[in-house]
C-alpha cells in the first residue's frame, strides 16, 4: 500500500510517497582514511515524479544512487519504501530481490552486455527474474516499438550509435516496469540532439509506466526536464528548486548550479 495523505482546506491533494530517505550517511574507509561522502541527507520522492540531482564532482550523487539502488551499504538512515523501512534490504539475498522488483539502473557507459543482441540485452532482466518466453517476447517486442529500435533487433550493441545503445539501456531498465528508475549522466556521452532525443524517450516511457525517476545530471538543460532539482554539495543537500515549466528554470538552475561550484573553488 502506499502511503498517501490529503491537504486539508486547499481541496484534495493525494500525494504517493514511494521513497523516503532519512537521515542518510556514508563514509568510506580508505587507506586515506575516512571520506564521508553523504551526510544525513532526508528527502522524499513521489511517485511519478521526476528528480534531477545536481552537484559538484566527489559531492555524493553517484553514492545516493547506489545507496537507493541497494548496491552499497549506508553508514547510517534509513530508505523507506511505500513507507516501510526492510531491515535486511542491503543484504544478500535481499538486496537483489529488492533490486530485481523495484529498480531500474541505467549508467552513462550504457553497461550493455556486447556478447549480447540488441533483444537480448533488453530481455536479460525479464530471464533473470524467471518469466516465460511468451511474457518475454511480448514485453521485448513492446519495448522494441517504445524505443524505436525494432530494426535493430538482431545488431550487437557495437554495431549501435551511442544514442541507440542509451535507447537500448533505457529499454532495459524499463522492461520490468520497475516503479523506481536511477540514471547516473545518461546523457553525460551524448551531443546536445542525441540528448534531447533520449530525454524524451524516457519521458515518453514515464508516460506508459508513470516511474519515479532520480536522474543525476551535470547539465542544467537536463535538469529543467525534472519536476524537482536537488543540489548537492559536499555530500549534503544545500539547495532546492522546483521547476515552474517556463524559461525561468534554466536561469534559475543555471544560478543556484553556478553558486555551488563557486563554494567549491
Ligand atoms: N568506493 C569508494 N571508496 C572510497 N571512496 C569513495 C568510493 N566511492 C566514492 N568515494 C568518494 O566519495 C565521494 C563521493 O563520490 P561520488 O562518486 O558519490 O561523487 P559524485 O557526486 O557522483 O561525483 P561525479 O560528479 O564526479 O560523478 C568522493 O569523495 C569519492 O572519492
Ligand atoms: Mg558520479
Amino acid at each position: 500500500m502506499l502511503h498517501s495523505w490529503k491537504v486539508l482546506g486547499v481541496g484534495i491533494l493525494n500525494k504517493q510517497l514511494i521513497l523516503s530517505i532519512e537521515g542518510l550517511c556514508k563514509t568510506y574507509e580508505t587507506a586515506g582514511g575516512s571520506i564521508c561522502a553523504l551526510d544525513n541527507v532526508s528527502f522524499q520522492l513521489e511517485e511519478g515524479e521526476l528528480l534531477a540531482v545536481m552537484g559538484t564532482s566527489g559531492s555524493g550523487k553517484s553514492t545516493l544512487l547506489n545507496l537507493i539502488g541497494a548496491m552499497d551499504i549506508p553508514t547510517a538512515g534509513e530508505i523507506k519504501l511505500n513507507g516501510i523501512y526492510e531491515e535486511g534490504m542491503f543484504k544478500e539475498p535481499q538486496a537483489t530481490v529488492y533490486r530485481r522488483e523495484n529498480i531500474g539502473f541505467i549508467f552513462q557507459s550504457f553497461n550493455l552486455l556486447k556478447d549480447l543482441s540488441l533483444e537480448e540485452n533488453i530481455a536479460l532482466p525479464l530471464v533473470l527474474k524467471g518469466e516465460t518466453d511468451a511474457d518475454i517476447d511480448r514485453k521485448v517486442t513492446k519495448m522494441l516499438e517504445i524505443t524505436g529500435l525494432n530494426k535493430w533487433r538482431s545488431h550487437r550493441p557495437v554495431e549501435l550509435s551511442g544514442g541507440q545503445q542509451q535507447r537500448v539501456a533505457i529499454g532495459r531498465a524499463l522492461i520490468t516496469s520497475p516503479p523506481i528508475v536511477l540514471a547516473d549522466e545518461l546523457t553525460g556521452n551524448l551531443d546536445f540532439n542525441t540528448s534531447t532525443d533520449i530525454l524524451q524517450t524516457l519521458l515518453e516511457m514515464k508516460k506508459v509506466f508513470n516511474q519515479s525517476i532520480v536522474l543525476v545530471t551535470h547539465d542544467p538543460s537536463v535538469a529543467t526536464y525534472a519536476d524537482r532539482v536537488l543540489f548537492f554539495h559536499d555530500g549534503k543537500i544545500v539547495d532546492e528548486y522546483t521547476c515552474t515549466r517556463t524559461d525561468e528554470d534554466m536561469d534559475i538552475i543555471l544560478q543556484k548550479f553556478r553558486h555551488i561550484l563557486e563554494r567549491s573553488a
